[in-house]
């Protein structure tokens, strides 16, 4: 597959000789990169071997966890030990905790330095490295204090999923199902074949799921208006994650979530005459065919409601969703009432365990 050219960086693929001429025209005063301690273990050796110069790591714990001001300052007081200053270039060699820290810290340090995106999980290959959103969490709210500015080159490498463990490697799955339902029905068609253990073309998916992201932030980088649907599913899917996060002992993983909202909000689209039953019903057995039904009894509307409230994209009060006008076609500021919510909510948790059944 191709390099994708954004306006103003590339996005490159399987591409060392590219990344290793960062490294060798001198144009860097130093060059750190970023790493948690799983990327330390499995991503790092890899990186290593192929990029034989100088750098310098900071290693951080893993995790949502440590994506806050006490890990950022870790990393600048990282940056000042190993003489970074604004000639610098930052790596950040992770999944999307890495790339959006090490991208913030990247660039606020010294009012900015370079920093290149090298995504280690599928999450972070076709959603989080592609954007420029840069956020970290801020007493207790996600992405509560951040900017968008956008990397000076990403590289994909999708080698480096050979060591996710299978349960993330599936989140990741949820935001490329996600693509193929809000823009490329053929896309869905194929990516909803997936199935664990199997192998994947994992090049071509990922290049395709990129080049959906990639069309829709470049038209509207600010999420002002089009951008919107790359939120289709997470308004319900947000709050079913972070009541889960709270309540269960093994939580959903965002992509478990996710995909839960997103057979939820196909629900509502086809509730509110958008989309057809038939559609809503090749939705719903797709994504369970990926995910199964991850939760038996979704809560009550009356535990999520106040998470709802507090989503992004509300404006004056009231709850907006990103809904489905067809497969491969979304829609942004639609407005749900809570009567529909509850009905979604009743229709998730009548589906059959089993999808095959
Ligand atoms: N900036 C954006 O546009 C954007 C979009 C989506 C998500 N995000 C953010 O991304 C984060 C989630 O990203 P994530 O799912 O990649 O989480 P993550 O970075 O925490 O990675 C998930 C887990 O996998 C481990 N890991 C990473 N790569 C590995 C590899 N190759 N082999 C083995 N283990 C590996 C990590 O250490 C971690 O334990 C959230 O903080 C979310 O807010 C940002
Ligand atoms: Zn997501």
């Amino acid at each position: 597959v191709e390099t994708i050219h954004c306006k103003t960086y590339g996005i490159f693929f399987n591409n060392w000789e590219a990344l290793s001429d960062l490294f060798q025209k001198g144009v860097y005063s130093r060059i750190l990169v970023i790493v948690d301690e799983n990327t330390e273990l499995h991503c790092l050796p890899i990186f290593r071997e192929k990029m034989p110069f100088p750098f310098e790591t900071i290693v951080i714990p893993e995790g949502e966890a440590y994506k806050n001001l006490m890990t950022a300052q870790f990393i600048w007081d990282g940056m000042i030990q190993a003489g970074a200053d604004r000639h610098s270039l930052c790596i950040n060699l992770g999944g999307g905790v890495i790339g959006d820290m090490g991208g913030w810290t990247a660039a606020s340090f010294m009012r900015g330095m370079d920093f290149i995106q090298v995504p280690t999980t599928l999450l972070s290959m076709v959603d989080a490295s592609v954007g420029g959103k840069l956020a970290i969490d801020f007493k207790g709210l996600k992405n509560l204090i951040g900017l968008i500015k956008d990397p000076n080159a990403v590289f994909i490498f999708p080698e480096f999923l050979n060591t996710l463990s299978p349960r993330e490697l599936k989140s990741g799955m949820a935001e490329v199902l996600k693509h193929g339902l809000i823009q490329d029905k053929g896309y869905w068609e194929k990516v909803r074949k997936y199935k664990s253990g199997k192998a994947i073309p994992w090049d071509e998916w990922i290049y395709e799921s990129v080049l959906i992201k990639k069309a829709v932030t470049e038209i509207d980088p600010m999420e002002r208006g089009l951008r919107k649907i790359l939120n289709y599913g997470h308004t319900l899917g947000h709050a079913i994650e972070s009541h889960s996060l709270e309540h269960d002992d093994d939580p959903l993983t965002h992509g478990e979530a996710i995909a839960i909202g997103m057979i939820c909000e196909a629900f509502i689209s086809a509730r509110k005459g958008y989309l057809s039953d038939s559609d809503l019903h090749q939705v719903t057995s797709g994504i369970l065919a990926v995910f199964g039904k991850g939760k038996k009894e979704l809560p009550a509307f009356k535990y999520l409601k106040n998470s709802l409230l507090k989503d992004k994209k509300n404006k004056g009060g009231s709850v907006m969703y990103s809904l489905l006008e067809k497969i491969g076609v979304a829609c942004y500021n639609q407005e749900v009432n809570e009567a529909d919510v509850i009905a979604s909510l009743d229709y998730y948790n009548a589906l059959d365990f089993n999808p095959n059944s």
